[in-house]
């Protein structure tokens, strides 16, 4: 048994299936196409990929829901699609999962947002992307805002996830953060891109990476000391109760109103695949707040999922028994 797990941390994770969180963000669809490549094409000097298997996976933010239902939670989406075949594709893999898709709005000026990697001999040929970020159209905003309207009161957290596609706009951050101190107090996490800072005022916690805090605090990061001065400096900025830089292979630091910073070493001991370890943190994150922890045990708990989740291959997930340590 993992000696970081306390009862404290059991007794949250009991509670993980009565959690209910609201994922708003840029939803993607992450398309896969696997294959053997055995020769260079005749027609010019690139492989030719025999394709074996393609896959379609949620990406994006659709991810973070994808890892609260892996830890036995519930939660749903705010999102945008286009009115296109992929967009029926995401609906359909959201109602897989078991969640709601009603505040899963369409919108006529984009396509879904679609990345498609091409994968042979376990590495990765080409990735191309079809999306058109930008600010949303405002029936679409004010189908968003209706949805909060309705919907806010049922969830006990919300996780912002930003992708920079447009869906985290200032307006809607302002909308959602009006939304909070009126209709339900509850906490709202952000995994932030580091643009347009102050639309994350009044947040209750960060995750950035380090790159992300370097922009956002506007200095560089190449050690300890850098590290506290920068997060001094974006949670003046912002006024949050709480940030949590994630550093890679370094592990994570947690930085609280009057409290030392609190260094988490990585508890990887493989590393296979680091694709999504930030939407297991944000992931876990959330739910434990939710159910009851306070930021360090719901981060030391978080630090551990992405221990977990970047010793398998693919963008994965980590269920309570792995986080619990009953599985190997
Ligand atoms: N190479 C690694 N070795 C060990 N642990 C890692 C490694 N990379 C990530 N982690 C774990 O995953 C957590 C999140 O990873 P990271 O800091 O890379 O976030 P990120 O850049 O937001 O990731 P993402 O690519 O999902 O956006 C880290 O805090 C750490 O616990
Ligand atoms: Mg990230």
């Amino acid at each position: 048994m993992n000696k970081t797990i306390t009862d404290r941390h059991r007794a949250a994770l009991a509670k993980f299936p009565t959690a209910r969180i609201l994922v708003i963000g840029d939803l993607i669809i992450d398309h896969f196409i696997w294959g053997s490549v055995n020769r260079i094409s005749p027609e010019a000097p690139v492989p030719v990929v025999n394709v074996t298997r393609e896959n379609l996976l949620l990406g994006g933010a659709a991810n973070v829901l994808n890892n609260i239902y892996a830890l036995g939670g519930k939660g749903e989406m705010c999102g945008v699609i286009g009115q296109d075949t992929m967009g029926d594709h995401l609906l359909e893999l959201l109602q897989t999962l078991g969640s709601p898709t009603e505040g899963i709005i369409k919108s006529a000026d984009r396509p879904t947002t679609k990345k498609t990697r091409v994968i042979a001999q376990h590495q990765q040929v080409v990735r191309f992307d079809r999306e058109k970020s930008g600010p949303l159209p405002t029936e679409v905003l004010e189908k968003i805002f209706a949805y909060l309207d309705k919907n806010l009161v049922s969830f006990q957290a919300v996780i912002v996830s930003d992708y920079h596609k447009g869906m985290i706009s200032a307006e809607l951050m302002a909308l959602l953060m009006r939304k909070v101190r009126t209709q339900k107090n509850i906490p709202v996490i952000v995994d932030p891109k580091p643009h347009l800072l102050e639309r994350f005022t009044g947040a209750t916690i960060l995750t950035p990476n380090v790159a992300e805090a370097e922009k956002m605090a506007g200095i560089s990061i190449t050690n300890e000391d850098e590290l506290c001065e920068a997060a001094r400096l974006i949670k003046e900025k912002l006024g949050c109760a709480a940030l949590l830089i994630t550093r890679g292979e370094a592990g994570m630091a947690l930085f609280e109103e009057e409290r030392e910073p609190l260094l988490i070493p990585t508890m990887a001991r493989e590393v296979y695949d680091v694709t999504g370890a930030g939407d297991t943190v944000i992931a876990t994150l959330a739910l434990g707040l939710a159910s009851g922890l306070n930021f360090s045990e719901a981060a030391i708990l978080a630090n551990r999922a992405a221990g977990i989740v970047v010793g398998k291959l693919g963008t994965a997930t980590v269920t309570p028994e792995e986080l619990l340590g009953e599985t190997a």
